[in-house]
């Protein structure tokens, strides 16, 4: 297989604004996640402390197995909203490894007011449950929560992917026989009262976890009877009388010592047939991936240079290189698993159409997953092409993407607009994974193309404000708090977060394709 040639030189002077540019954004987005690391204000993860309790992180870090990391999913949600109140939204989800067996794992923050819901707090309990349904993945409930946060009700409550989303995946996880374990390590209120009781397992930690539909001054109002939260709801009433959870521990380092211990009676993991590979570290360096971009996304910049950064021995075996070369397509291993890449490489006409629609096809037929690398601006536009049929050859790649039936992961690692967004599988297009580089942009189109489209279409003189507000809204960190992504990134750290995301995908079967029909 063919070795990538790489023609940057990353030393070379003529890249040091370059490099200046993309470190600038790269440090800003670690401190931010250096920020939400911390979880809430000091003097609530001081009282935490003194209650006896680890924090969330503290938790899912003793429950990996040592030294294999955790895969964290959109730990900026809800950043540069509710006046940075919510740190990761209050939640922490992501795949940890437990006795060698990947799981998602979802933990409350309660220094986070309370471990209170807003909407991008269910947004990413709702999307962790979804992973764990696609990708056969057990799952771990580490509750310790109020339930909803009260003011926001109305965003939280009642529409589909809300609140009462999570019982219905918690009820639909188990039916196809997804083990699910439940450790209540903190408060357990109302509606999260189910999270525990619809689990296969459930943990309580003494004088510490309480479960109750309704909490002590709620059952005053309603019927006058006064009680304490643990006469009500505590561990040894659930353990002893209710029999709401199954095993009672001491503090937190037994919960989760007993959740471990759980995880050795599963049955084992399913794991797809695949012609794997022994992992080969890339030739090029991905450390050079947190530097190289061009500092204006609309300049050329060719693909391959960070395929060549991600895929083993930097080798890609590329199919009809030579043909619509505005887009990348081949296979090539990542730490030995076996891929699809399509990788944009300029706008897409209708002939790259057609080449993306083709090699879906392959990979679809030979049960290969594939890898999304967006940096497109959309489709060609103009006459001589929507006399192309540019539309119908557009929508058999659309069409051949949405019903491939094989894993595939989205990165965007440059811009991502208009209709390139959809044929190169971004959200609404169910990738199993979705991440984004710190640098990349996502919006319908350019601020300024945005901005002369309405200033023709309506003669509006307030074009500076549109550019202005296309470009704050189009940032990788706007996408990332309303969880349109799975979390951003370090552009050097791609070849192991699509590695692990891969590996998680193999947990479930890959299906037969089934394509409908495509306009010819
Ligand atoms: N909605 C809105 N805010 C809430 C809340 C809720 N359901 N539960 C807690 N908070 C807020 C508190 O007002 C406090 O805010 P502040 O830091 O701005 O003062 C913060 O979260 C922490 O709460 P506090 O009570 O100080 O912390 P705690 O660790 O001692 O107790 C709870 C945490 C969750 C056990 C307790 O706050 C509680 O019982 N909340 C009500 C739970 C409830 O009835 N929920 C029903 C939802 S359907």
């Amino acid at each position: 297989m063919e070795r990538i040639e790489s023609s940057i030189w990353p030393d070379d002077p003529s890249y040091k604004s370059r490099k200046e540019l993309n470190l600038a954004v790269l440090k800003e987005w670690q401190e931010l996640m250096a920020k939400v690391m911390k979880g809430g204000p000091i003097e609530a993860v001081k009282r935490h402390h003194e209650r006896g309790k680890l924090t969330a992180r503290e938790r899912i870090e003793l429950l990996c197995d040592e030294g294999t990391g955790f895969l964290e999913f959109s730990a900026l949600a809800a950043n540069g909203q509710y006046a940075e109140a919510f740190p990761s939204a209050g939640i922490i989800t992501g795949i940890a490894l437990i006795q060698g067996r990947e799981a998602v794992v979802i933990a409350n923050d309660a220094t986070v007011k309370g471990g209170t819901y807003i909407s991008e707090t269910i947004r990413k309990h709702v999307r962790a449950l979804e992973i764990a349904l696609e990708n056969n993945l057990p799952c771990v409930y580490m509750v310790d929560s109020g339930g909803v946060f009260l003011p926001e009700q109305s965003k939280v409550f009642p529409d589909k992917d809300h609140f009462g989303r999570i019982f219905y995946y918690q009820a639909r996880l188990s039916a196809v026989g997804i083990p699910q374990v439940a450790i209540v390590m903190g408060s357990c209120t109302a509606g999260g009262a189910y999270i525990p009781a619809m689990a296969d397992e459930t943990i309580i930690v003494k004088n510490q976890g309480t479960i109750f539909i309704a909490g002590p001054p709620l059952v005053k109002a309603a019927t006058g009877e006064e009680v304490t939260a643990e006469e009500l709801g505590g561990a040894e009433v659930h353990t002893k009388i209710s029999g709401v959870a199954d095993h009672l521990v001491e503090n937190d380092h037994e919960a989760i010592g007993k959740c471990r211990e759980i995880f050795l009676s599963f049955a084992p993991a399913y794991r797809q047939p695949l012609a794997y590979n022994d992992p080969v570290e890339p030739y090029y360096s991905p450390r050079e991936l947190d530097y190289i971009m061009p500092e204006d996304l609309s300049t050329h910049f060719d693909s391959r240079e960070v395929i060549a950064r991600i895929v083993d021995g930097s080798k890609l075996n590329e199919f009809k290189k030579e043909y619509a070369p505005t887009l990348v397509t081949g296979f090539a291993h990542i730490m030995g698993i076996p891929v699809g890449i399509i990788a944009n490489n300029g706008v897409l006409y209708p002939e790259t159409s057609l080449k993306g629609a083709h090699f879906v096809e392959l990979c679809a037929q030979r049960k290969v997953p594939i890898i999304f690398l967006q940096n497109v601006t959309g489709f060609m536009v103009g006459k001589d092409f929507e006399h192309k049929g540019i539309a119908r050859d557009g929508a058999k790649m659309v069409h051949a993407v949405a019903n491939a039936n094989v894993p595939m992961i989205t990165l965007i690692f440059g811009s991502s607009n208009g209709a390139g967004n959809y044929a190169m599988a971004g959200r609404a297009f169910g990738p199993r994974f979705l991440w984004m580089w710190p640098n990349a942009r996502i919006s319908v189109m350019g601020g300024a193309q945005a901005s002369q489209v309405l200033s023709t279409v309506k003669q509006d003189k307030n074009e500076e404000n549109l550019i202005e507000r296309y470009e704050r809204e189009s940032k990788a960190l706007f996408a990332t708090s309303r969880v349109w992504d799975d979390g951003i990134i370090q552009p050097s750290e791609s070849r192991f977060v699509l590695a692990r995301a891969l590996s998680a995908t193999l947990n479930k079967p890959i299906p037969e394709p089934q394509f409908g029909v495509f306009r010819m």
